[in-house]
């Protein structure tokens, strides 16, 4: 099999780290880089992740390299063609997303003015939390073309949410689909009527209360695990999400998921980074995808439009 191209991974913490092995272990790429700012975690990591390779059988090389902080250690990652934001701190328990603004943005920024400068051509994915926030971030300090950037929510969300709904109807997960759009916060807009098992709406097999019971779990399906964890924030289905975005890019797939994209337009909705379907290809996003949604499920993705649209103009002076 032809292994090609180079992805990096920022940040080493537990999401990246398994972001880093995920992508490695789909045996496409020729190099996965981790950096991290903690002197010889991403080295430490990548050696032990190498370790992996004989035993899981594949042969995409990892290299960890620690970075500076006037951005010593960044030529590692020239030539990649993807790079996985995902520096910042994550959520303790009682906090919101959006309490990691001032944090996350100052760090956010310093790692976009590193990639640009080592991977001019990539692809950014951003994982950083407040989301939706950081991903308008690294747009605007990159001043890469928006389709060159998006946010990893809305895979995860969904996921979540397709979870949810297979444990309360003892099915598969693989017959479930659902969807959700809009922020990667309070303003998440989980899309009833684009959720199906086996082809047959949720609605028809679920009373509209139980729904509603299973959408707000999803709403706070990432405050759930961190309050369950105490310290960090969930990374296995995170990672996974991201890795499957980074892989549409490498695949030049067209496949088509929930990510959070520059929406400028579609649903009427003018100028802002919101959680969207999109085709993703080796442009990144190739385009949104509009789908009909009720009147409720479109209020709710202009609200949320309006309401990370403020956040957004914010962050750019953090
Ligand atoms: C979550 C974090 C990663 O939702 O945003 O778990």
């Amino acid at each position: 099999m032809a292994r090609t191209g180079k992805v990096t991974v920022v940040g080493a913490g537990f999401y990246g780290s398994t972001t880093a092995q995920r992508l490695a272990e789909y045996d496409i790429f020729d190099e996965v880089v981790l950096t991290d700012i903690v002197e010889g975690k991403p080295e430490g990591l990548a050696l032990d992740m190498n370790q992996s390779r004989p035993v899981e059988g594949f042969e995409t090389k990892l290299t960890g390299q620690t970075t500076g902080p006037s951005g010593e250690g960044y030529e590692a990652i020239a030539g990649s063609s993807i790079v996985v934001i995902t520096a910042g701190l994550p959520r303790k328990p009682g906090m919101s997303r959006m309490d990691l603004i001032g944090v996350n943005a100052k760090i956010v920024r310093s790692v976009t003015e590193q990639v640009v400068k080592h991977a001019p051509d990539a692809v950014l994915v951003v994982v950083s939390n407040p989301l939706d926030e950081m991903t308008a971030l690294a747009a605007k300090v990159s001043g890469f073309p928006s389709h060159r950037v998006m946010g990893q929510a809305g895979m995860l969300d969904t996921a979540r949410f397709s979870y949810f709904v297979a444990e309360r109807l003892g099915v598969p997960v693989g017959s479930v689909r659902t969807l959700t759009l809009g922020s990667h916060g309070d303003t998440m807009v989980p899309v009833p009527s684009a959720c199906s098992v086996n082809g047959e709406p949720l609605a028809d097999l679920l009373p509209a209360a139980d729904i509603d019971q299973l959408v707000d779990r999803t709403r706070n399906g990432g405050a759930e695990i961190v309050g369950l964890l105490k310290t960090g924030s969930a990374y296995y289905a995170p990672s996974a999400a991201a890795a499957r975005m980074a892989r549409a890019v490498a695949d030049d797939s067209g496949a088509i998921m929930p990510v959070c994209a520059w929406v400028d337009g579609e649903y009427d909705i003018e100028g802002v980074y919101l959680g969207v379907e999109a085709e993703i290809g080796a442009v990144g996003v190739r385009r949104v995808v509009e789908r009909d949604l009720t009147e409720d499920e479109l209020a709710g993705l202009r609200a949320a439009a309006e309401a990370v649209r403020a956040k957004q103009a914010d962050v750019a002076s953090l």
